[in-house]
């Protein structure tokens, strides 16, 4: 497989595991059988905030969307709505950051169901974002890009010299994805 896919994909499992720890906390929270973590929800939330930010929309935004668009007229409205959708991801995500801290401060019942809302709506979207990346944007990279293409991306997505996607961001990011883990308790930690 092209690396730049094995990326993609990797990087979708790795928010997909760190969504279903974020969720799997919260129903343990709401069922009183954990505390709430207000340290882990922030780790959590700002690991997905520098990911997408920095990391994983930016590769898809600036090598993947365009270059399709340029070998495939009919990729033009997947691709649009796609960018959208992360625009719409970085909202969703002040949303989360936000009633995180209502609750944090004031700590209600309704407060932690808001927060819970808020997790749910953003699993909801990073969901069905990845779902349709993965079954109809990948099918349409792999039959219309050229291998000059992959060759330029691949290269893109694994470059060491560029410093959003350098060595340093990439342990910072492992070091990060490893202290949630860590904190996260039994069985909802991400091994
Ligand atoms: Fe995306
Ligand atoms: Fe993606």
């Amino acid at each position: 497989m092209h690396t730049s896919l094995l990326i993609i994909k990797q990087e979708h499992l790795r928010l997909a595991a760190l969504l279903q720890c974020l969720d799997g906390i919260m129903r343990d929270v709401a069922a009183a059988r954990l505390e709430p973590d207000f340290e882990l929800y922030y780790a959590v939330i700002g690991y997905l905030e520098t990911f997408l930010f920095r990391y994983h929309h930016p590769k898809e935004d600036q090598f993947l969307f365009p270059r399709l668009r340029e070998r495939c007229s009919d990729a033009e409205a997947l691709t649009r709505d796609l960018e959208q959708q992360h625009e719409r991801g970085y909202v969703l995500l002040d949303g989360l950051r936000n009633s995180l801290q209502m609750y944090e401060r004031h700590g209600g019942e309704e407060q932690r169901d808001d927060f819970e809302r808020a997790v749910h709506a953003y699993h909801t979207y990073e969901w069905e974002h990845m779902r349709i990346e993965e079954s109809e944007l990948l099918p349409l990279v792999l039959e219309h890009l050229t291998e000059d293409d992959w060759r330029e991306i691949d290269r893109e997505f694994s470059s060491n010299a560029d410093p959003l996607f350098g060595e340093e961001t990439k342990e910072e990011f492992r070091r990060l994805f490893r202290e949630i883990a860590n904190r996260a308790p039994a069985p909802h930690g991400l091994g």
